[in-house]
């Protein structure tokens, strides 16, 4: 299997439709043979993936370890940014120049947006944006893409409730951008007037082919929806406590939220979840964010290989 079409992974624009359909094929190889195999023909043995995480993760971040280890490779880790030299000043595109010598690939995440671009500025090994603040969060919405191709087995004229957060949610921004390659697909955003996308970000995305739609009434927008997207209110983007009060319980998943639901919904969140689906949907047949991180360590899989291929 040849290349992706780039070196490093900063934003959700960058993918192409040829590296999804490469990146699904070798995901969709992987999780047919189970990971705990051996893959000879994916073998990142003798390679060192380097995790820099400056705020918390449990998905993210171990997925990828737990990739590279099942791929053969090596781990190394920092945590929270505590214990680096970041902490003392150094910049990030000093720390990438620096770090290239020591992994064969990085896994960055970082409050501030675009961080993960400072980062790669020098490095000479390729660099994966695992989120940065608010802006983008692209190896989620592989994650995501790949969820809806193995649980809906297309990904076009899908129509996608995205709710929650969209003003925040990085992994939304992704999302939108990646499944705008894809024909036929509707949006319709639910979410409190004032976490609603930014109208600067929904313009470009119209303009790049994005069907998008808003209703802030999750019961009317729930009939027609094949894919509801929940997304937590990021409280850590908030700079004022009390308008983080306002809006944390405006939205709620319960089963009787589902009552007017199509059949054959599936509802997505990439975690982690607070308050806004309701246990007891957990186990319901629509519930897949669960299996959505499980989907993560193949597409993560996929992702080492070939972005170490020579
Ligand atoms: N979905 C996601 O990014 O989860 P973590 O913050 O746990 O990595």
């Amino acid at each position: 299997m040849s290349k992706l079409s780039f070196n490093h992974l900063l934003e959700a624009n960058q993918i192409k439709e040829s590296d999804i359909k490469k990146l699904i094929t070798l995901a969709e190889k992987f999780r047919k043979q189970g990971y705990k195999k051996t893959f000879l023909d994916a073998d990142c043995s003798g390679l060192i993936l380097a995790t820099l995480f400056f705020e918390p993760s449990t998905r993210t971040r171990f997925s990828f370890e737990s990739a590279m280890l099942r791929l053969g490779g090596k781990v190394i880790a920092l945590e929270q940014g505590e214990s680096s030299s970041v902490k003392k000043g150094e910049s990030l595109s000093d720390t990438g120049r620096v770090m290239s010598n020591y992994a064969d690939i990085i896994a960055i995440r970082h409050d501030k947006a675009n961080s993960a671009a400072e980062f790669a500025k020098y490095a000479t090994v390729p660099v994966i944006n695992a989120g940065d603040g608010a802006n983008q969060h692209p190896t989620q919405s592989l994650v995501d893409i790949y969820t809806i191709f193995c649980e809906k087995k297309k990904l076009n004229n899908l129509k996608i409730g995205i709710l929650g957060d969209l003003k925040y949610s990085r992994t939304v921004h992704s999302l939108l951008e990646l499944m705008s390659h894809y024909s036929g697909n509707q949006f319709t955003l639910i979410s409190h007037p004032s976490l609603a996308l930014d109208a600067k970000k929904k313009k470009a995305f119209e303009k790049n082919g994005c069907k998008i739609v808003e209703n802030s009434n999750l019961e009317s927008a729930i009939k027609d929806l094949d894919i509801l997207y929940v997304t937590r209110i990021q409280q850590e983007r908030f700079t004022d406590a009390k308008e983080f009060e306002k809006v944390k319980n405006v939205f709620r998943i319960s089963k009787k939220t589902l009552t007017k639901a199509k059949k054959d919904l599936i509802i997505m969140h990439p975690l982690p979840r607070i308050n806004e689906i309701d246990e007891e949907v957990d186990h319901l047949p629509c519930a897949k964010y669960f299996a959505q991180a499980n989907y993560g360590i193949y597409i993560r899989m996929a992702l080492l290989t070939l972005m170490t291929k020579n």
